[in-house]
């Protein structure tokens, strides 16, 4: 439709109508043949009447063809002007091929990589019919405890959340949305969500506006500036104001400052949330302030649908804004191509022969490999030969839950498991022992129980307990070597799932200590959505591969890369914490006055860990060895016109081929206000041929060297700066230039 035709047909709807569109409610009321099912399942809560049922514009959480097409059918049967719903979806690492979950994709420093799995991921989402994504999350994340840093796909670092971002958001949205294979981006959480206090999901977050431009704002304004179509409000306060009516967040800052023009909408019930933050005294105030802040869609609470009319009929403004947000959905609706095909690029015969296919499934293989990261590797015990008997020992060993908790539309059936892999590959040479659980009964209990599942009770738990290790230490003795794959149970990370203790589980550490009384090389696979503290079981371990939540192709992606057939290339977007007492931790800090270098009492330290991180923030191994040296700056000084080429030699010192990401961090010495002990400036990701030599250059320009100063202007000073380059951020060789701002 033409744009006249969008406001002419804006024109015809009545309020009610209007209204309507704003609301977004799970849509499987739809599907229900109970006409009373509104008023029972979990809508019942929003108390909303059929009328408004049939009004509202987007429904979330209905995916496949077939069930997208007879959705839309039911509404349209019963719309008035037939305006199309939005089908907005969770499609966050894939749809029915479950990709690695974010926070590995981020470790792939990849973006052709990031770019292809989510191109992939949009194709088989939108022929099932989904027409926006969540997705990307975008939230820098620092602190370990907080379960949804497994959804950051920057992790802990501005550049790394931009350049990201951007990317996701082309692949999502291509040129057009209504080329199939397209979507709309909804990215999130605005704002600063993964700075929830003390890792503890929905807490408050508080920081100075200097501290959110520096490290928050960027990914959301890349995003932006990538065209993202929607951006979604973040549970948490905002410096004393619930993001979803902050003023100044979405009006002042995404508005006018980032000029975004697409549509805002809440997170899940979060307008009504407004009113247990404290800050709306009552249903129609929480209406009041999200319209007036600029919330376009209220996701499932009854809010907008039970009080926004008669806000609208005493107050002219309020009606205007309605109309703003109504004109913003319809567009985004006509870009779709809704209005032309109201099934938009829904497609039953191509779900048939493209989801799952063959082809794509090697390719996410390959895609998955560039996300693990070998973390430990003495005497280079991986990869491992195939003439040597394995004994395959852990709960992840035979086991396909190896995708993220956001996976609920992937097939867990297809992923294929360790055992079986390793079984095609090597028969009799592998033997297998479960070894333990992945959590105790009673672990499993205090997660499951929160969903509503019945608490289960394990008769003899630790006897059964020790049979398996019993077991699996008989298993072990006949082994050359023991790979173990021990982590986190998946539904341990994600939303709602904050942790206090981020160390692996009592019987899997004490599965570890018994196996290493055996003395034979001992190497973790590591399943895991966040920073796991390894501390007291790394010296057990002579190797440790990060493969995270792996998706449907993990299996044979582990397998391969255990036994050579691929090199490791991923590299740590958050950094390791010696253990949970040290989060957040983070590789871009301030070096504070009295930075811990010795062991001498009056220093910024802890008396009981090292300062430094377990492993460092851009930190992994290959099976080659990197030798970085003979690092030259070509000058060393430059104006705000010129730039300074820095060049690193890396010879590649062993018989394998591989990739390595070359990073560039720099530091301001001084400033108007401090500068962080380094920042990530640029980063490439090179092939090596065994024993080949590369020399690599950046070029160090104006802009690397900007900085919010205290007058919240973005600027870059005049000083003294020291560039670093290495494969990680501690490893590095560095030298120094000069900036002159003439
Ligand atoms: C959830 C999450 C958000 C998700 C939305 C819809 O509560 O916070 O990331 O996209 O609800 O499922």
């Amino acid at each position: 439709m033409k744009h006249k035709e969008i406001l002419e047909l804006l024109n015809k709807m009545t309020i009610e109508e209007k209204i309507g569109q704003m609301v977004q409610i799970t849509g499987d009321v739809f599907l229900s043949e109970d006409t009373n099912s509104v008023l029972t399942g979990p809508l019942k809560n929003l108390h909303l009447s059929k009328e408004k049922i049939y009004h509202v514009g987007s429904v979330l959480n209905i995916i496949g063809a077939e069930k997208v097409k007879k959705v839309q059918d039911e509404y349209l049967s019963k719309s008035r002007l037939k305006i199309p719903l939005l089908f907005m979806d969770d499609i966050i690492n894939g749809y029915k091929i479950a990709f690695p979950i974010p926070i590995a994709q981020g470790c792939s420093w990849n973006t052709k990589a990031i770019k292809e799995m989510t191109e992939i991921s949009s194709m088989e989402s939108s022929i099932a019919g989904a027409n926006v994504n969540f997705s990307p999350m975008v939230d820098l994340s620092r602190d370990a405890r907080w379960g949804r840093v497994m959804e950051s796909i920057g992790g802990e670092d501005p550049l790394l959340g931009e350049i990201y971002a951007r990317t996701m958001v082309k692949a999502y949205q291509g040129k057009n949305l209504f080329e199939v294979g397209k979507m709309a981006s909804c990215v999130k959480h605005i704002a600063a969500y993964g700075a929830v206090e003390a890792g503890r999901d929905y807490n408050t977050v508080d920081m100075s506006e200097r501290e959110f431009r520096q490290y928050y704002l960027p990914a959301y304004k890349a995003a932006i500036e990538a065209g993202a179509e929607m951006l979604m409000t973040s549970f948490n306060i905002l410096n004393g104001i619930p993001s979803t009516v902050n003023k100044w967040l979405i009006q002042e800052v995404i508005r006018k400052e980032l000029g975004f023009k697409g549509i805002v909408i809440s997170d899940y019930g979060a307008v009504e949330e407004t009113i247990t933050h404290g800050y709306s005294a009552n249903e129609t105030e929480a209406a009041k302030n999200a319209i007036t802040a600029g919330i376009d869609i209220d996701m499932m609470s009854g809010i907008y649908a039970n009080h926004l009319k008669d806000l609208c009929l005493q107050n002219q403004e309020i009606e205007n804004k309605v109309n703003e947000s109504v004109l913003r959905i319809l567009t985004l609706k006509n870009k779709l191509g809704l209005f032309e095909n109201p099934y938009g690029n829904t497609n039953e015969e191509k779900e048939k022969t493209y989801i799952m296919n063959p082809i794509n499934l090697e390719k996410a293989k390959k895609l998955t490999q560039e996300t693990f990261v070998l973390l430990k590797n003495k005497n280079h015990v991986l990869p491992l030969q195939k003439s040597k008997k394995i004994a395959l020992i852990g709960p992840y060993i035979d086991n396909i839950g190896i995708t993220g908790s956001w996976s609920m539309f992937s097939d867990r059936t297809k992923n294929g498991t360790i055992l079986d892999i390793f079984k095609e590959k090597m028969g009799n040479q592998v033997i297998y022992a479960k070894g333990c659980e992945i959590l105790r009964q009673e672990e499993i209990n205090k997660i499951l129980s929160a969903d509503g599942s019945p608490i289960v009770h394990v008769e003899n738990e630790r006897q059964k307990e020790q049979d398996m290790i019993a077991s699996a230490m008989q298993t072990a003795k006949k082994a050359d070597v023991i790979l173990l794959a021990l982590g986190e149970h998946y539904k341990q990370s994600g939303e709602a799932c904050s942790r206090s203790n981020i160390a692996l589980p009592e019987n899997q550490i004490q599965l570890i200590n018994e196996l290493y009384t055996l003395s034979k090389p001992m190497i973790l696979i590591l399943f895991n959505g966040r920073p796991i503290e390894l501390n007291t079981i790394e010296p057990k371990l002579d190797a440790i591969l990060e493969v995270w939540f792996p998706g449907t192709t993990g299996a044979k992606a582990i397998t391969e890369m255990i036994l050579g057939e691929e090199n490791p290339s991923g590299k740590l977007t958050m950094s390791f914490p010696q253990n949970v007492g040290q989060c957040p931790v983070y590789y871009n800090h301030y070096n504070t006055g009295r930075p811990h270098h010795d062991n001498l009492r009056y220093l910024s330290r802890y008396q009981d860990i090292p300062t430094e991180s377990f492993y460092p923030f851009g930190y992994g191994l290959s099976y080659c060895d990197f030798k970085y040296t003979e690092l030259y700056l070509n000058n060393h000084k430059m104006n705000k016109n010129e730039t300074i080429t820095v060049t690193i030699k890396i010879e590649n010192q062993s018989d394998y081929a591989g990739y390595e990401v070359i990073q560039l961090y720099i530091q301001d010495l001084y400033g108007s206000v401090v500068r962080p002990v380094k920042e990530l400036k640029a980063f490439k990701k090179e092939y090596f041929k065994p024993h080949e030599i590369k020399y690599i250059h950046f070029n160090i320009d104006m802009h690397m060297l900007k900085f919010w100063n205290e007058k919240l202007e973005l600027v870059a000073e005049s000083g003294e700066f020291k560039a670093f380059v290495g494969g990680d951020s501690v490893n590095v060789l560095e030298d120094r230039f000069e900036f002159v701002d003439n």
